[in-house]
């Protein structure tokens, strides 16, 4: 009897749901039977407002084009007030009143700034992913908001490309997880609710494989890497709902994303399904004809809307030249049709058409942002992003956490009190002034202790004047804490780096500080791995901090000082040197794998095969023990389920929460595996002395892969499953699919 009344509920309320889309369906039909060509092309344009720049700038009528109708959506307008202003125009100016769309790149928080994603993404956390996204978008929706360009999908393994800041770093199965969370925590589970803004995945696809690094180049690959590497995060992502994809700068296999079929019509939108609406980056059907596909940008508008592009960004081309191409029958209006449909549903879903200004009440605006909520959140996240990367004994004793009743400290470098670049390189609308930096909080946290800081160098040039400064209060200090990296406009886009050593004057800082003796802790701030041999080598203990945001100060004193016991993991592999990159865990095995006594085996002769932190490392206050690593079979079919059980205890004195991580290894497959390949993993929390033993399912298709012919199969065969505490430190054992 209930089953019945819950099918019946059931079938009412889909068939409401029809209803309504069918209801919206013929409002869309009715609206384009009124609109003339020009306006329908208006609504596939996006256009920048004069507030923000994210681009080159090439125009400034864009009030005018709003009026005419000829611009449909734009970006970086926002606040309540001015995208009211906008929205007034549109509405009560134009002939057909459609409402705009209002985007930003709100990438990691609009008003409150949360840690860069690659800094997020080291938590391993996707409770606290979803939160962040969640609490961004309710403070950019209260800024007038509709949509974020969020979330950034590409795996990235080079650390020179700038843009590694904004992923969520190398590996395609935690990047997937970590994808769906931002676009759940982005857009909730209701398009009609006022906190939700549409995502929209990026940039599709494999941005991050530009070649050496270096933003915008090329990126060629085979299409099993693009399959089994790049493309999961972007359909993981789609699947959980994303509405709007963005167009990649970059070609793939010769041919530029904005005009690709192979990308947009046959992988989106007739294998994936994809039923949102495709927007282009910034120009990039202009670019078309920079890279050599169309001959001038009328051509490009073509290949772009027949590949299936639904909206221009920035570049005017639709608006320029599509209707000249829809007169020589170069694309059809039906096309077109097709492309505002899907502009207009998201329209509809987000009330617009109901209630134009209901993401613009200054009232609401005022109370959101950098509220309490806003800022514990911003704290917590930092703290659970910093990696710990080195804790050495220093006479007998590791060297953090710091004691709270150490008398003298040195604090010295361009981020230990610098509130703009820990904001990192997409701040959004991040207000500096809020921004509590490293000497605040520390001197916030221990009023009795002599704090002493000096910034000593610079980030962007090799001036050695505040070196004495520096080395004399060190010389007067207990202990030093050097912070130290990168500043935002370092990394991010357009910001690829060939060396990845620390900038301007720093290294030169650290050697001389270094050399009068004293215990130094440096906490690295910066948006990529940065090279820091020679830190490791010297330097007691060092805390990979990132660019954490607002709370950047508080959430690192929080780890200093061991209020927060370190639990993040890195996601992206630090390399020696930047003659190792590309360098990531999940690497092939080669037919000549190293061996020290075999000369003719795969190697360099200046520097080791291993990376200088692997993929999964950090370091904590505690210690964890592994042991009893189980299956609970060795052999299973392919409709069985895999049991991988493991014991882990505290072994040390403080609580802590570990990341446990299982990785797999096909022994022998039809096409070549990597040799180790992430495939779950899970956070315990363990008070101190205590034990967990956890268990870990797998089935075929966790060890499904392309083969050959480019099926996605599961293959009969030996494999081995690794557990452990980052990809290098781990127990192992074998099975076999039969
Ligand atoms: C270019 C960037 O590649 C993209 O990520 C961003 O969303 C747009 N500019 C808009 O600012």
């Amino acid at each position: 009897m209930k089953q019945t009344i819950l099918i019946l509920f059931l079938f009412i309320g889909l068939q409401s749901l029809f209803a309504q889309s069918d209801k919206t369906e013929q409002k869309i039909d009715k609206l384009l039977s009124k609109m003339t060509l020009e306006e329908k092309i208006g609504q596939l344009t996006l256009y920048t407002s004069g507030w923000d720049q994210t681009g080159p700038v090439l125009r400034d009528s864009y009030k005018e084009d709003v009026k005419s109708g000829r611009c449909g959506n734009l970006f970086n307008a926002h606040t309540a007030k001015y995208n009211y202003d906008l929205q007034k125009i549109a509405v009560e100016e134009t002939r057909l009143g459609i409402p705009l769309l209002f985007g930003y790149d709100v990438i990691h928080g609009y008003k409150t700034i949360f840690p860069i994603p690659l800094a997020e993404a080291c938590s391993w956390d996707l409770e606290l992913t979803e939160k962040s996204a969640r609490l961004a978008a309710k403070e950019a929706t209260a800024g007038g908001l509709h949509w974020t360009f969020n979330p950034m999908v590409d795996i990235a393994r080079d650390p020179r490309w700038g843009r590694i800041a904004e992923g969520a770093g190398e590996d395609p199965y935690l990047g997937s997880l970590i994808g769906v969370a931002k676009v759940k925590g982005i857009q909730g589970d209701d398009f009609s609710d006022k906190h939700t803004m549409l995502a929209c995945v990026k940039h599709f696809a494999a941005y991050g494989a530009a070649q050496a690094g270096r933003d915008y180049h090329t990126v060629d690959m085979s299409d099993r890497t693009l399959r089994e590497v790049y493309l999961p995060p972007y359909k993981a992502a789609i699947d959980a709902g994303a509405a709007t994809v963005m167009t990649s700068f970059n070609e793939v296999d010769g041919v530029p994303a904005s005009g690709s079929n192979y990308l947009l019509e046959n992988i989106l939108r007739k294998e994936w399904g994809f039923k949102g609406f495709i927007v282009t980056d910034y120009t990039s059907i202009n670019e078309m004809v920079h890279h050599g596909f169309a001959a001038d940008e009328k051509h490009a508008g073509e290949l772009a809307l027949n590949a299936g592009v639904d909206m221009d960004m920035q570049g005017a081309v639709f608006q320029n030249h599509l209707q000249e191409s829809v007169k020589e029958g170069k694309v059809s209006e039906k096309d077109i049709d097709e492309a505002v449909r899907r502009i207009l549903r998201y329209k509809h879903k987000l009330g617009l058409f109901e209630d134009p200004y209901r993401y613009s009440d200054e009232k609401r605006e005022k109370e959101v942002m950098f509220s309490e909520e806003m800022m514990e959140h911003a704290r917590d996240a930092g703290r659970k992003s910093i990696v710990l990367l080195k804790n050495e004994a220093v006479e007998g004793q590791p060297l953090l956490p710091l004691s709270k009743s150490t008398a003298k400290i040195a604090l010295i470098g361009p981020l230990a009190d610098n509130k703009e670049d820990v904001l990192g390189s997409w701040h959004a609308s991040g207000d500096v002034s809020k921004v509590v930096t490293l000497r605040k909080a520390l001197t916030d946290a221990l009023p009795k202790a002599e704090i002493t800081y000096i910034e000593g160098a610079k980030m962007d040039n090799n001036t050695e004047e505040g070196f004495e400064a520096a080395i004399e209060a060190s010389k007067n200090a207990d202990i030093v804490i050097m912070a130290i990296g990168e500043n935002y406009r370092q990394n991010g886009e357009a910001a690829s780096r060939s060396n990845l050593d620390l900038p301007g004057g720093q290294q030169a800082l650290l050697e001389a500080i270094h050399a009068i003796g004293k215990p130094i802790i440096t906490v690295v701030m910066a948006g990529r791995p940065l090279t820091i041999s020679w830190m490791d080598e010297n330097i007691p203990a060092i805390v990979n901090a990132w660019h954490l945001g607002t709370m950047a100060g508080p959430a690192i004193v929080d780890v200093l000082l061991g209020d927060y016991n370190p639990s993040a993991k890195l996601v992206i592999t630090f390399p020696r040197n930047v003659g190792q990159i590309p360098i990531y865990y999940a690497m092939k095995n080669t037919g000549r794998p190293f061996k020290a006594t075999d000369k003719y085996t795969s190697k360099y002769i200046d520097v080791p095969n291993e990376p200088l932190y692997p993929f999964g490392y950090g370091l904590s206050y505690t210690t964890y023990e592994y042991g009893d690593l189980k299956l609970n079979k060795t052999e299973i079919g392919m409709d069985e389920t895999l049991e991988v059980s493991v014991k882990i205890t505290n072994t040390g004195k403080v609580d802590g929460v570990e990341t446990v991580q299982l990785y797999i290894r096909d022994l022998v497959g039809s096409t070549t595996r990597p040799v180790k390949d992430l495939k779950g993993f899970r956070q315990v929390k363990l008070k101190a002395g205590a034990d967990e033993t956890i268990t870990f399912k797998l089935t075929s298709e966790d060890l499904k892969y392309y083969n050959q012919q480019m099926e996605l199969v599961a293959e009969k065969g030996d494999f081995k499953v690794f557990v452990g505490s980052s990809s290098v430190d781990v127990m192992e054992a074998d099975f076999t699919l039969k």
